[in-house]
């Protein structure tokens, strides 16, 4: 019976709240089907009862705001008792038998404990599988998807595809950065992170530069506005802890111990920033009081959420910006770098831009 759904990757310990996007997805294009969210494996998948609706859910609308997801492939099938001696064979056969032919592979396993032990087994398999999916005609330049072959045991795989402008350019979903050894804090590679995967190459050249002002609540020790001084723009950094003095000395950066949720700018400035830790609501008024008064053109900020019902936290805080500030557009997403908290770009008039999913 032929297989049919969506996949993706998510955050390990976050598989119910990626389900559960998956399922209201698949709940808006009227298809029916299942969810499947294995606790702690890092992956969730929503498999239709019937595999000719699989153009109405890769066609439904809603898959450029999934919160949870690093990524999202469409599934074509599973393959299990894979033999420990040929894995290969089986699984080119299988895809052979797809109607489908793919530009590249890749060859990947979940963001998991189970799945890290899968990483060395997908790097051993990728030159031999690669090697006889292209003699058996599967991998053809001509093509425009990727295949990913998502390993879940040493046994088993599911066969995913995905047009890379729908998918994320990184395996897995996850942009590798590296800890930039003079920045004061790891948090850094969160905001690093949310200007490459939230923004596109257009965005990031206008909206990051010389000449640029931002305001950075919850700076301290000032990892966030180490990305934005990178960038030459101009910070006022709020706080009552203290920053790093190197930072201090960039001249950009002006340090001001004060409360984030009393503090006002003089003038408008082109960015608010905020990671302070606080109830999800809390920020999310503040930041909508910003945008609706017009202190900052554009805002990115965390929304932590150490609740049980983070999902519906989620929609409450996004809500609550949409009320207060009419046309917003917001992105949010959990990043890689982001642990029991989702990050959020909020643009108060509809950018020309492209969707953040093309992004992934
Ligand atoms: C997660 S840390 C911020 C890390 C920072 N983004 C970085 O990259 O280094 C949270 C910060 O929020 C600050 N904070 C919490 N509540 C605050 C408030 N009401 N006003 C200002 N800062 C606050 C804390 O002092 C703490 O330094």
């Amino acid at each position: 019976m032929p297989v049919a759904g969506r996949v993706v990757l998510c955050r390990a310990g976050f598989e119910r709240e990626a389900a559960g996007e998956l399922a209201a997805c698949a709940g808006a294009a009227g298809v029916a089907g299942f969810a499947r969210a294995e606790p702690g494996s890092g992956l969730a998948g929503f498999e239709l009862h019937d595999a000719g609706d699989r153009r109405a859910l890769h066609n439904a609308t809603g898959w450029s705001g999934l919160v949870f997801a690093r990524t999202v492939w469409d599934l074509h099938g599973r393959v299990q008792e894979l033999p420990t001696r040929d894995r290969v064979t089986p699984l080119v056969e299988a895809l052979r038998a797809l109607p489908l032919r793919f530009a590249d592979l890749r060859l990947e396993s979940a963001d998991s404990p189970a799945g890290r032990r899968l990483a060395g087994l997908a790097r051993t398999l990728d030159r031999p599988l690669r090697t006889a999916l292209d003699r058996a005609g599967v991998l053809d330049t001509g093509a425009t998807a990727i295949l990913h072959v998502l390993l879940t045991a040493g046994d088993a795989a599911w066969l995913c595809a995905a047009a890379p402008a729908s998918s994320s350019p990184w395996p897995g979903g996850i942009p590798r950065l590296r800890f930039p050894s003079s920045a004061p804090s790891r948090s850094t590679l969160k905001l690093e992170e949310a200007f490459l995967v939230l923004m596109d190459e257009g965005e990031r050249a206008r909206w990051l530069g010389p000449g640029l002002s931002a305001v950075d609540l919850g700076a301290a020790p000032g990892g966030w506005t180490w990305q934005l001084v990178r960038h030459s723009i101009r910070v006022t950094a709020v706080d009552n802890g203290p920053m790093q003095p190197a930072l201090l000395d960039s001249g950009l950066v002006k340090h001001l111990r004060a409360d984030g949720f009393r503090y006002r700018p003089a003038r408008p400035v082109d960015w608010l920033v905020c990671d302070m830790v606080e109830q999800p609501r809390r920020v999310a008024a503040l930041v909508a009081g910003w945008l609706a008064a017009g202190r900052c053109r554009r805002a990115l900020f965390n929304l932590k959420l150490p609740m049980k019902k983070r999902r519906e936290e989620v929609t409450l805080c996004l809500e609550l910006l949409r009320r207060s500030v009419p046309g917003i557009t917001l992105r949010a997403r959990q990043l890689y770098h982001d642990r029991e908290e989702i990050t959020v770009l909020a643009l108060p008039r509809a950018p020309r831009a492209q969707s953040p999913r093309a992004l992934r």
